[in-house]
């Protein structure tokens, strides 16, 4: 059974990843309306991923005895100056996803639970792959400095990602990236 303290905590980080969702959503129309159906495709990919995330807590507050609540979702922004900007605000809030996951792991140790942290594992491997893939297209913007045809080389090739699958025996499956 999981300690109430560390409930409440995960709870709290639900609500971080379902906005994480509603936040990349927000983006993905902010791109559609811009013309960057590439950064629209990756966007909505990223919000869907998120749920997934979501997914992944909610059963592990179940299997613990736990339930999980949810809580308002805050309005996220609506507009962006530019690519390089929408791909900035993405790499912040993935930081401050990652400052989240890094707190529940510490208040896990202070209570000893340890089938949290491995749990937690999995998200903290994860983080680093999220921050490394939007960091990297983030230089790439730089490089063409955000316009023009490396602009829109980048956006095609956001256009490739795939969606999440899920397997009804293994979970959620595969790097979506
Ligand atoms: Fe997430
Ligand atoms: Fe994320």
């Amino acid at each position: 059974m999981i300690d109430p303290t560390l409930e409440t905590k995960f709870n709290q980080h639900i609500n971080k990843e379902i906005y994480s969702s509603y936040l990349y959503l927000s983006m993905a129309a902010w791109a559609d309306h811009t013309g960057l159906r590439g950064f629209s495709h990756w966007m909505r990919t990223q919000a869907m991923e998120e749920l997934t995330h979501v997914s992944r807590f909610f059963d592990f507050l179940t299997d613990r005895d736990g339930r999980a609540r949810l809580a308002a979702i805050a309005e996220p922004p609506q507009d962006w100056s530019d690519a390089t900007a929408l791909m900035r605000d993405t790499l912040n809030h993935e930081l401050e996803v990652s400052r989240g996951i890094n707190e529940l792991v510490s208040l896990c140790r202070e209570h000893n639970d340890h089938a949290a942290g491995a749990f937690l594992d999995w998200f903290v491997k994860e983080q680093v792959e999220e921050e490394a893939v939007v960091k990297d297209i983030l230089d790439r913007l730089n490089i063409v400095k955000g316009e023009g045809q490396g602009l829109l080389m980048i956006d095609q090739e956001l256009a490739t990602r795939a969606l999440p699958t899920y397997d009804p025996t293994l979970g959620w499956l595969g790097n979506t990236r």
